[in-house]
């Protein structure tokens, strides 16, 4: 604890509800929706506008079987599950995969039901999409390029005024979850909350819902917004929950380059660009994925974001630090109407897409692994739920599939309502509601330690690790961990999010360190070949305060 965070620690006020869900994404306004129209008390804790998640930014779509007439015919989910599993890369759940991407075009078609417009042909058909890892196109998009924006508007607008009689949920937008709160037998008790005023608060509830999305800024440079700073995974390890496939972050490989200064939340072009047939090309021009990949241009993203950084790395006179998407092959019409948010981001970098290549280079973009759940969210912690890209359920595996993650988070977000008001039943049943909370010091680390490690992280825990480079960053991560805020300052979010991405940092680089091959989205210099011996999931747990492995469990 910080000396000088003493004080802090008292509440300074207390509010009540059945269910807590931290995060207005995706999976947190799903599950906020369904709890309330299930008839519980639900506060929503956003620690920033509420809109100001990964999913408003999310551009290429839904991936789903739709299964109306305009599929063509072959698809189905037993194929959208097999390119999942190939995706993976031998580390997806199968069983998990096979229930989530079943019950997807359900959770859709609900969502259509309360108010989502997905595009669609003159006929009313919707249209859809291929992107990288896919054999069918079948990702629906929203505004052409904009379907997190609409998705978000269309759950925002179900909460507020749309749930048929139920309670709205109380929504404490620029707050910041601190910790999950525990009573003395281990179950979850509630969540400490810090205001915009500085004030500590804190929420009894008999279940908590982490939603909190990404980990982006664990890295320099990131599609992710700057909320993510994976928070819930701090907060888990905290709680006494496992993480896993934490080593497994997702670079996405066309990420507008606008000079190699670029760092923070970086511009997207979005994959399907590529699905309508641009190409990458590297500054000479040649094209980099044919030889590479059967899919090619279209190939899983871990396949590409590799093929493009190696391309770099020959680069004449050294490792070069971009290269190009060619999408002059689109008609100008077309590009304009499809893709309008990636216009804007071109024109707004003086580039215009229809007549020249547009500079790209990889970014972080995506966490494949997270806290530990099972199929209804359910962590390993009574009362405690983790929803969407925080969590891991095995979809994923080591390498998501492209747009695989807006729809887990609507199905998720679904079922952890279900789970969670389960456990408020319970917890009114035993009494449990009025329990003692064990307070706990609020998370703090010094802010100048980040921008270090953020780089640390981008240099040794990207696309290609070893040893060495893991090893050091740890040390550092270790350090910016134990550096208090100077004495004097108050706690804030700045604080409390760089102690959250040094223990998160820690874990990725206790995982990646353990895993001695190279699998998915995990690329080891030293260890350039996959291990089938290593083809396991492993979990990270907090061991004497510290990130750990404690072992690889076979089907976690
Ligand atoms: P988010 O939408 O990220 O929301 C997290 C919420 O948690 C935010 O409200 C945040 O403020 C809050 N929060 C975090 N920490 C705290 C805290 N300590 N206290 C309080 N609140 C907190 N996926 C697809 O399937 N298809 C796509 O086309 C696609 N495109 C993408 C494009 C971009 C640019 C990005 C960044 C991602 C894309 N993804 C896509 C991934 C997808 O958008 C995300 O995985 C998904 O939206 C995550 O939803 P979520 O609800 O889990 O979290
Ligand atoms: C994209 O549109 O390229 C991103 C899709 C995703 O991350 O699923």
């Amino acid at each position: 604890m910080v000396p000088d965070q003493a004080a802090a620690l008292l509440p300074g006020w207390e509010a009540r509800a059945d269910i807590v869900v931290v995060g207005s994404g995706v999976a947190g306004l799903t599950c906020a929706a369904d709890a309330a129209a299930a008839g519980r008390s639900v506060l929503l804790v956003s620690k920033d506008a509420v809109d100001e998640g990964s999913t408003r930014w999310a551009q290429g779509g839904v991936a789903v079987v739709w299964g109306d007439r305009a599929d063509p015919g072959s698809d189905s989910v037993a194929a959208h599950l097999a390119d999942t599993v190939t995706a993976g890369a031998g580390l997806v759940d199968e069983a998990a995969a096979a229930s989530i991407l079943t019950d997807g075009p359900d959770a859709v078609r609900r969502l259509v039901a309360h108010g989502a417009r997905f595009d669609g042909d003159p006929s009313g058909l919707l249209l859809r999409t291929r992107e990288g890892g896919h054999h069918a196109d079948r990702v629906i998009h929203a505004g052409g390029d904009a379907t997190g924006a609409e998705i978000e508007r269309a759950l925002l607008a179900q909460l507020r005024g749309g749930l048929a009689g139920a309670p709205e949920p109380v929504v404490l937008a620029d707050h910041l979850a601190l910790d999950v709160l525990l009573d003395p037998t281990g179950r979850v008790g509630g969540l400490s909350v810090l205001g915009p005023d500085g004030r500590i608060g804190v929420v009894r509830a008999a279940a908590v819902v982490l939603a909190t999305g990404g980990a982006g800024h664990l890295f320099a440079a990131s599609t992710n917004p700057a909320v993510a700073t994976a928070d819930g995974w701090a907060m888990a390890l905290r709680a006494g929950a496992e993480l896993a496939d934490v080593e497994f972050l997702q670079f996405h490989p066309t990420v507008l380059w606008t000079g190699p200064d670029g760092s923070g939340r970086r511009p997207l072009v979005t994959e399907a660009v590529r699905g309508e047939g641009a190409v990458l090309i590297d500054a000479t021009g040649a094209r980099i994925m044919p030889g590479v990949h059967p899919l090619a241009d279209l190939a899983p993203r871990d396949v590409v974001s590799l093929a493009v950084t190696r391309r770099l790395a020959l680069a004449p006179g050294g490792v070069g630090d971009h290269a190009y998407l060619d999408a002059t092959g689109i008609p100008a019409a077309t590009f304009h109407r499809r893709f309008p948010t990636v216009t804007a981001a071109c024109a707004a970098a003086g580039i215009d897409p229809t007549r020249q290549p547009i500079p790209v280079a990889p970014a972080a973009h995506y966490a494949c692994g997270g806290v530990r759940t099972d199929r209804d969210g359910r962590t390993s912690v009574p009362g405690l739920f983790a929803v969407g890209e925080v969590a891991r359920t095995g979809l994923h595996g080591a390498n998501r599939l492209a747009s695989n993650s807006l729809l887990e988070g609507l199905v998720m977000g679904e079922r952890a309502a279900e789970a969670a008001n389960a456990a408020v039943v319970a917890a009114q049943r035993w009494s449990l509601q009025c329990a003692e909370l064990l307070l706990t010091p609020a998370p703090a680390a010094d802010p100048a330690g980040r921008a270090g490690l953020q780089a640390a992280m981008s240099a040794h825990a990207g696309i290609g690790r070893d040893a060495a480079g893991l090893a050091g960053t740890a040390a550092l991560a270790a350090v910016v961990a134990d550096t208090a805020p100077s004495s004097g300052r108050a706690l804030d979010r700045d604080a409390v999010e760089t102690a959250n991405l040094a223990v998160a940092a820690r874990a990725v680089l206790a995982a990646a360190a353990a895993r001695t091959e190279s699998r998915g989205c995990h690329v080891r210099t030293d260890h350039p070949e996959p291990d089938a011996a290593q083809a396991v999931s492993r979990t990270v747990r907090l061991i004497d305060g510290r990130p750990a492995v404690p072992t690889a469990l076979a089907g976690v």
